[in-house]
């Protein structure tokens, strides 16, 4: 396995195989400034399957597959199929906005995919419209359904905002307590340059957890030998599910960051805070070069993985540690 640095192991990579997204979440792609990555310029399946390869013979044991939306890119049920064929031992996860997926949920499941993450920021049908611009709620709600119906594991990301769902908080905690689903609050994120990130939106993990102690009892969670995951969980004394907090601000996790993230265009970013990125889609189409040439990059682009903290506590106001939307990054 690659360590890098700092003397972490790096073992999982989040892979955006689109930066198009059938929604418009306000935060995530103010639409005056979208520019969509050109056709040309993004790593085609095959290109994927090459960097897939790279990085697990590097070490990579679990793989991310985000967006955008993945599931607006054309024949991506087909790909991780493949995909799973490939690399029998993955493990293999799925990020989705949940609205495309109700009538796949058998396939995922022939595929043995056990678990997704959906991102739901409210549990109320008109605000999800204001929230997204889209009319979508109960393909949403559909989707989560059928996947517990069919024993797939879900875990709902809902980015905690003040002012847009922080009055939501006992609805999405009776939810968990009704449904065998996972609730994880991310906190919001400087994420994307000139787009939305605004702190009178921000809405701590600390004062999440102080609200919803105070609807249900939090039982902290931590999985023995875990110590990559970031999100903090906590169980419910009497409910089905459970309750999570992201807190990249807050309570940084960089000291046990295990991750690569790789955009549509096939740029190697080390962290999400740094804009730094390795551009690696012409070593894919170079004809001269081949995977060995990938896997040494790779290796020693991963080693210099910075320390995200560092990067933020240089940016007071926290407003330009990233200068790439969401969508095109992969969350
Ligand atoms: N801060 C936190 N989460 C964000 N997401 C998109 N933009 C931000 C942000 N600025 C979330 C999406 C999705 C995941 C991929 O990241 O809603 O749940
Ligand atoms: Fe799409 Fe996710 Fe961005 Fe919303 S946050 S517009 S679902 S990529």
């Amino acid at each position: 396995m690659i360590v890098d640095q700092y003397g972490r192991g790096v073992s999982y990579l989040r892979l955006s195989v689109t930066d198009r997204c059938n929604l418009r979440c306000f935060y995530c792609r103010n639409c005056k400034y979208l520019k969509f990555i050109s056709h040309q310029n993004i790593l085609t399946y095959e290109e994927m399957f090459e960097l897939i390869r790279a990085c697990v013979d590097l070490g990579v044991q679990k793989i991310r597959l985000t967006g955008g939306e993945p599931f607006v890119r054309r024949d991506f049920l087909y790909f991780l199929a493949r995909l799973r064929d490939k690399f029998p031992f993955l493990d293999l996860r799925i990020t989705t906005n949940g609205t495309l997926i109700a009538n796949k949920v058998q396939a995922l499941k022939d595929m043995g995919i056990n678990c997704i993450n959906i991102s739901l920021d409210t549990l109320d049908a008109d605000k999800f419209i204001e929230i997204t611009g889209r009319d979508f709620y109960h393909k949403v709600r559909t989707s989560i359904d059928r996947c517990l119906e069919k024993g797939i594991r879900v875990k709902i990301n809902v980015v905690a905002l003040k002012g847009v769902n922080d009055n939501e908080l006992e609805d999405f905690v009776r939810f968990a307590l009704t449904h065998p689903v996972d609730i994880r609050f991310i906190e919001f994120m400087p994420i994307g340059g000139r787009t939305m990130w605004n702190k009178d939106f921000y809405w701590s993990a600390k004062e999440i957890l102080t609200a919803a102690q105070k609807i249900t009892p939090l039982i902290l969670q931590q999985k023995a030998g875990q110590t990559s995951g970031p999100a903090k969980i906590f169980g419910l004394k009497e409910g089905q599910g459970r309750l999570g907090i992201i807190s990249p601000l807050s309570d940084h996790f960089c000291d046990k960051c295990n991750r690569l993230r790789i955009t549509p265009d096939g740029k190697l970013r080390t962290c999400l805070f740094s804009d730094k990125e390795y551009r690696l889609l012409p070593l894919l189409r170079s004809p001269k070069l081949g995977l060995e040439q990938l896997k040494k990059v790779l290796e020693q682009t991963s080693r210099k993985k910075p320390l995200g903290y560092n990067l933020l506590s240089r940016d007071e106001n926290k407003q330009s540690v990233c200068q790439r939307v969401m969508s095109s990054i992969g969350g």
